[in-house]
């Protein structure tokens, strides 16, 4: 399974890189705005310093929700860098735009998925990711992770190209049980990735460890 971080921070970015384990980043609209970027240029400039960061695909999200409009500023978005995954709302005219930019081999992101229904379509249409919101889900009284499961085994069945991409994950326990399902890709903020470090039998062993280690140099 893949590790994206699902921030626009670039400290945390280069953090998680530093770890040597980080595949991708995802970022939102809620969170470039968390970080004080605004306006196109400055938006564009923190996009590529991510890209600069990481080695893998980066997605960077549309704000259009017309067809022309989804189009131009993914082509606009694209522009800045090979890293860059065009990232596409759930929508009618998102899919069609998903369709027009996966026939000219650009990769996306279709965000915001919610229903096995909408998963579908994203794949039909060429997705390159698809991200179901997991933690969202839970919110609502409703068990996210069915959702991965079924989008997993439905893109088995028929051998789509496109990934799962599980989303909105909230704690540690979210990623195993994804990597479990055999999601292709987990987005996480940097806190559940690092908790995934912990164990108190781990902090025990190891205190006993170094005092023992003392005493061969006593
Ligand atoms: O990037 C989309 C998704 O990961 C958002 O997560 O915690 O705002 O539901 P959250």
């Amino acid at each position: 399974m893949k590790f994206f971080i699902d921030t626009a921070n670039l400290s945390e970015i280069k953090e998680a890189h530093a770890l040597g384990i980080l595949d991708g980043v995802t970022t939102n609209p809620s969170l470039m705005a968390k970080e004080g970027v605004k306006g196109k240029d400055s938006v564009f400039r923190h996009y590529k310093a991510i890209c600069d960061i990481v080695d893998g695909d980066v997605s960077a999200e549309v704000i259009a929700t017309d067809f022309a409009g989804i189009v131009r500023e993914g082509e606009e978005l694209a522009e800045i860098d090979s890293k860059i995954v065009i990232k596409v709302p759930m929508i009618k005219d998102g899919i069609k735009a998903i369709k027009y930019f996966s026939d000219r081999g650009k990769k996306t992101n279709c965000t915001l998925v919610f229903s096995a229904g909408q998963a579908l379509l994203a794949a039909k249409a060429g997705a390159t990711y698809v991200s179901p919101f997991l933690g969202r889900l839970d919110d609502v009284s409703t068990d996210g992770l069915v959702l991965i499961e079924q989008l997993v085994n439905i893109y088995q069945n028929y051998a789509f190209d496109t990934q799962v991409l599980a989303a909105s994950i909230r704690h540690s326990m979210h990623i195993v049980r994804c990597a479990e399902l055999g999601a292709d890709v987990a987005t996480c903020p940097l806190a559940p990735i690092l908790a995934l470090l912990n164990h108190p039998l781990t902090d025990s062993g190891l205190a006993k460890f170094l005092s023992d280690a003392k005493k061969m140099s006593e």
